[in-house]
């Protein structure tokens, strides 16, 4: 079968994962690393086996490339990837797909527009433990959800933030803790619970504050169509990266996820399920999901399905994000 040509831009932190899912996938070829700093893109090319760049506009030129990674920082997203898809090439995006929701919107016309697909890496759905909460919900088994409660306590010291050179910054980041790291556990809670009516929050620099501009801390309350209220609170100021806490409320049961799933049912019965990880490297915390994300997406282009985390998708917990500045800057609830 003839192989996907494909591209990375930005050979920074994320880009090994990316790097070792594509590598693993049967269906994509791996042609260039590129980076704005050459050595990276070097070190990325020499390690993979492809060609490398400095300049992106030349990549995204190239008709025999067929799919982009886009890995570089939060401001750069949305060009770089309007301008992939108008060059006829599918673009699989690290999160938060923009820093603003009009950018985002625009990416998912210029999708619709050119048949180009945009897939946004909100991998923890792919985790086995966050199926099996879909799967148990879906099933009814535990009765009606009532509430949820999500807490992410994590640790971003000043080096991971001195050591970039736009991490912490209004401009370039979009925003701090929300945009970037509590991003994902959003994502979950409105992929488990449904549509979000409004919410109300507020964000603060703390611990940080001397270091960067932007929020190191946040919570919110988040009101759903469905008559559920989810309370949500995120800090980046915890002395260690605890696993992410979410607790889904219902009427036969309760569904706690930390480094295990437990399922409580009122009637004594209890269930433990474990993430199935063979990711055995560095960051073995960050687990297999992305690399079942990235095989999805090589898939759904080859067999002409829809990649269920399209923008339509990805630009829901954007809205979070943005309605929780909104609301903390406003004092006031915000529609979404
Ligand atoms: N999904 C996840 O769990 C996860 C985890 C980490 C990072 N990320 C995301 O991945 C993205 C990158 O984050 P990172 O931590 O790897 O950042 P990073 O700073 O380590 O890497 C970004 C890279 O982009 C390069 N770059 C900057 N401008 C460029 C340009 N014009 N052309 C080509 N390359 C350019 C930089 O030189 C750098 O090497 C962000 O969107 C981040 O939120 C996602």
């Amino acid at each position: 079968m003839k192989k996907l040509k494909t591209a990375i831009i930005g050979c920074g932190a994320i880009s090994k994962t990316h790097l070792d899912a594509i590598k693993k996938c049967h269906v994509a070829e791996l042609v260039y690393a590129t980076d704005t700093d050459i050595n990276k893109a070097m070190k990325a090319a020499s390690a993979y086996g492809c060609s490398f760049h400095a300049d992106y506009r030349r990549i995204i030129a190239d008709p025999d490339i067929d799919v982009m990674h886009i890995c570089t920082p939060h401001y750069l997203h949305s060009s770089m990837a309007i301008e992939a898809m108008r060059n006829k090439k599918h673009v699989l995006i690290e999160k938060p797909m923009a820093t603003s929701v009009d950018d985002a919107k625009q990416m998912i016309s210029v999708s619709k527009e050119t048949g180009m697909k945009l897939g946004v890496c909100f991998q923890n759905r792919y985790n086995t433990l966050s199926a099996k909460i879909k799967e148990i919900l879906a099933s009814g088994k535990l009765g009606k959800l009532k509430g949820a409660k999500a807490f992410v306590t994590w640790h971003r010291d000043s080096e991971y933030y001195k050591s970039s050179d736009w991490k912490g910054s209004w401009e370039k980041e979009g925003g701090g803790l929300l945009i970037n790291q509590a991003i994902h556990t959003l994502d979950l809670l409105q992929w488990f619970i449904g549509e979000i009516h409004s919410l109300k929050g507020s964000y603060s620099s703390t611990l940080l504050d001397d270091i960067i501009e932007v929020e190191d801390t946040a919570n919110a309350v988040i009101r759903f169509k469905n008559g559920v209220n989810a309370i949500f609170f995120a800090t980046n100021c915890y002395v260690e990266n605890s696993p992410v806490y979410i607790e889904l409320l219902l009427s036969n049961g309760v569904i706690r996820l930390g480094s295990n799933l437990t399922v409580q049912y009122n009637n004594g019965k209890q269930e433990t399920y474990c993430e199935k990880n063979s990711n055995t490297g560095e960051k073995s915390y960050w687990g297999d999901s992305h690399s079942r994300l990235i095989q999805d997406f090589y898939n759904s282009i080859v067999n002409s399905y829809d990649f269920p985390i399209d923008g339509e998708q990805g630009i829901i917990a954007l809205k979070m994000v943005k309605a929780i500045y909104e609301s903390s800057d406003t004092g006031s609830w915000v529609e979404l």
